[in-house]
């Protein structure tokens, strides 16, 4: 069977600098798989590889069948892989409904916007509620919601989920996961980049370890355990994105090698 989304054998970075050095990843259809790693790992560069917004170097990127490797990124939408980037990526100025119709033009065509927007009130009734807010007046966690709703029309193939947890609110982190777990049983695969390990862990069925751009570890999520956290937070900085684990063991790297 194809992969929902493949990268094999991937180099790719920004000018001279090389954020990627063979990486493969593959992703099946239905599956959830959490890219983990430590600040600056090249995880967010997998992920604009894998939405058409960074062309690799080297390898190929292929999703159900489909070879993408060098296309534009609305090739990589028409093949069904919606990316919910790193940041705050609505506009601030615009309502909640601008927002949406804006991206499905951009994605659909102007024939494609009603049917879009109708999909995605229905999907995200929060959303639906303050369709006339101005998106910078929506809370941290409605902003991600929306980040969502963009780009998640008519179940995708995969989404690609760039820490949408972000420097919410737990029980607003908890919203999106079960956001992602309905996306997910309705048969979208994620990928998903996460710092909050412990959500990101129990969400998926495997996780990949980034470090200094290349793969270093990859497995069941249930067996990521310390493995994966050790070597994971050792290494970060002690930035604004604490990381709560809340799988068993601690962040401390108890079994640091
Ligand atoms: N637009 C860019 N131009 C130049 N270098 C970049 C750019 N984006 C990222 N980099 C560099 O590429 C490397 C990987 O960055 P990337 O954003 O993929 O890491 P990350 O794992 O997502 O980190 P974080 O956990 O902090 O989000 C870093 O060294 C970063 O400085
Ligand atoms: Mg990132």
């Amino acid at each position: 069977m194809s992969a929902a989304l493949e990268l094999t054998n991937v180099d790719a970075g920004y000018g001279q600098f090389m954020a990627l050095r063979n990486v493969s990843i593959r992703v099946e259809p239905g599956e959830a798989v959490a890219l983990v790693g430590a600040n600056g790992v090249g995880k967010t560069t997998v992920a604009r590889v894998a939405s058409g917004l960074v062309r690799p170097t080297a390898g190929r990127v292929v999703a159900n069948g489909r070879d993408l490797t060098g296309r534009a990124p609305h090739a990589f939408v028409r093949a069904g892989i919606a990316h919910a980037p790193e940041g705050r990526s609505v506009f601030a100025t615009l309502t909640v409904e601008e927002n949406l119709r804006l991206s499905f033009r951009r994605h659909f065509g102007a024939r494609g916007v009603e049917r879009a927007l109708t999909s995605a009130f229905e999907r995200f009734p929060v959303l639906a509620g303050r369709r006339e807010v101005l998106a910078g007046q929506l809370s941290g966690g409605q902003q991600r919601m929306l980040s969502i709703a963009r780009v998640v029309v008519e179940s995708p193939a995969v989404l690609i989920a760039d820490e949408l947890s972000l420097g919410l609110a737990p029980i607003v982190v908890t919203e999106i996961a079960d956001q992602l777990r309905r996306l997910r049983e309705a048969g979208t695969a994620l990928l998903i980049v996460e710092q909050q390990l412990g959500h990101a862990l129990a969400l998926a069925d495997r996780a990949v370890l980034l470090e200094r751009g290349s793969v270093a570890w990859e497995g069941p999520s249930a067996e990521a355990g310390d493995h994966v956290i050790a070597r994971t937070f050792v290494r970060s900085r002690n930035g604004g994105t604490d990381a709560s684990v809340r799988s068993d063991g601690d962040a401390g790297g108890s079994t640091r090698e």
